[in-house]
């Protein structure tokens, strides 16, 4: 049985309390974010975790996100800090930033996929932050089936798990609708394992040049740091194929296969910035920010109205755009037209 617990106007003691209890309990609990909901689980509680990885289907390598809301309980995960964790928790924490470090021994080997490292994020949501001050650390992947699109509302959460977890608090919309930035600060050059909703730029302005590690740009190399990145991704049943290029080009290109797939027969949706006339059209927004708030909704909501193609519109790999660029490839399982 699923119990949701409506936090609309935000977070209520009573609610957060109850919740709190299940967590403390080894149960599920989704919750919001401010970057998308997660499914969590006491972070040192084995048992647990690993009903995590049941009720997404997710494989036991891909490590989960340890949340906090206290930068003193970051020495009790990690084993060793380094001055650029330090400044960029002082900068960006609370927010969409998780860091990988060492982890202590007290951290299960479920929740960290088997590596010695652990990621930790502080989560800039208010909800998030009473539920872990009421329990404990808390890991949290997405609260998706693992290759779904991540969710940005309660619904989605309710679409994928209602029944199979405890209980789902409902938060509304999350402000941000991707993942947090993924940086590894285990080894000696920091390295982005993910572009998210914290800007490489913004980081990079803290601790300077950042490596950026090859499968973010889709090479299947040594996945061995970031494991996550070897699995299929963001998917919806339709089709995905993302069109990139100069504006103008992009336009014309998107129109052309929109006519193209159609006399194939097939149902066609779009998501963009502009409208198009398709079978079904999602608009995205005006400004890199809505695209972000609004990509893993449009993607499901396309699917539930039945396309058989979703053609994207690409933006500039910029600020935000990085992660939304990231993750649209990889939900097109890398189907790329070139205007
Ligand atoms: O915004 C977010 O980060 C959301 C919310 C719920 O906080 N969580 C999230 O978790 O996106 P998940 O599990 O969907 O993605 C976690 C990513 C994966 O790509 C995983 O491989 C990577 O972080 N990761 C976790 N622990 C790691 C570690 N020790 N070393 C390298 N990568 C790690
Ligand atoms: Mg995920």
């Amino acid at each position: 049985m699923t119990v949701v617990i409506n936090m609309r106007d935000g977070a209520d003691e009573r609610g957060i309390k109850i919740a709190a209890r299940f967590i403390l309990g080894g149960k599920l609990v989704a919750f919001p974010t401010e970057t998308v909901y997660g499914l969590g689980a006491d972070a040192l509680n084995a048992n647990a975790v690993r009903r995590i990885f049941e009720a997404k289907g997710r494989p036991a390598d891909n490590p989960l996100i340890v949340h906090i809301a206290d930068f003193r309980d970051l020495k009790k995960l990690a084993r060793d800090i380094p001055k650029e964790a330090k400044l960029l928790a002082e900068r960006f924490w609370p927010g969409p930033l998780t860091m990988v470090l060492p982890k202590r021994e007290e951290v299960p080997m479920v929740t960290t996929g088997g590596l010695d490292t652990v990621a930790v994020r502080m989560p800039a949501h208010p909800i998030a932050l009473a539920l872990i001050r009421a329990s404990t650390p808390i890991a949290a992947p997405s609260a998706n089936i693992s290759g779904r699109p991540s969710p940005t509302l309660a619904e989605h959460v309710v679409d994928d798990f209602y029944g199979k977890i405890e209980v789902i608090i409902d938060g509304g919309e999350t402000r941000i609708g991707v993942e947090s930035t993924v940086l590894d600060l285990s080894s000696e050059r920091p390295t982005l394992l993910r572009p998210g909703g914290l800007p490489l730029e913004e980081i990079e302005g803290v601790i300077g040049g950042v490596e950026i590690h090859p499968a973010v740009r889709g090479k299947l190399v040594d996945v061995a740091r970031s494991p996550g990145m070897k699995y299929r991704h963001y998917s919806p049943n339709a089709q995905v194929v993302v069109v990139e290029g100069r504006r103008e080009n992009v336009r014309k290109k998107i129109a052309e296969l929109i006519e193209e797939y159609r006399s194939k027969g097939l149902r066609v949706g779009v998501m963009a910035t502009e409208r198009y006339e398709a079978d079904e059209f999602f608009h995205l927004g005006e400004t890199d920010e809505d695209v972000a708030k609004n990509l893993f909704r449009a993607l499901r909501e396309l699917d539930k109205r039945g396309v058989d193609v979703i053609i994207a519109e690409g933006v500039e790999e910029k600020g935000l755009g990085f992660a939304v660029m990231n993750r649209l490839r990889k939900a097109a399982g890398y189907r790329i037209v070139w205007a």
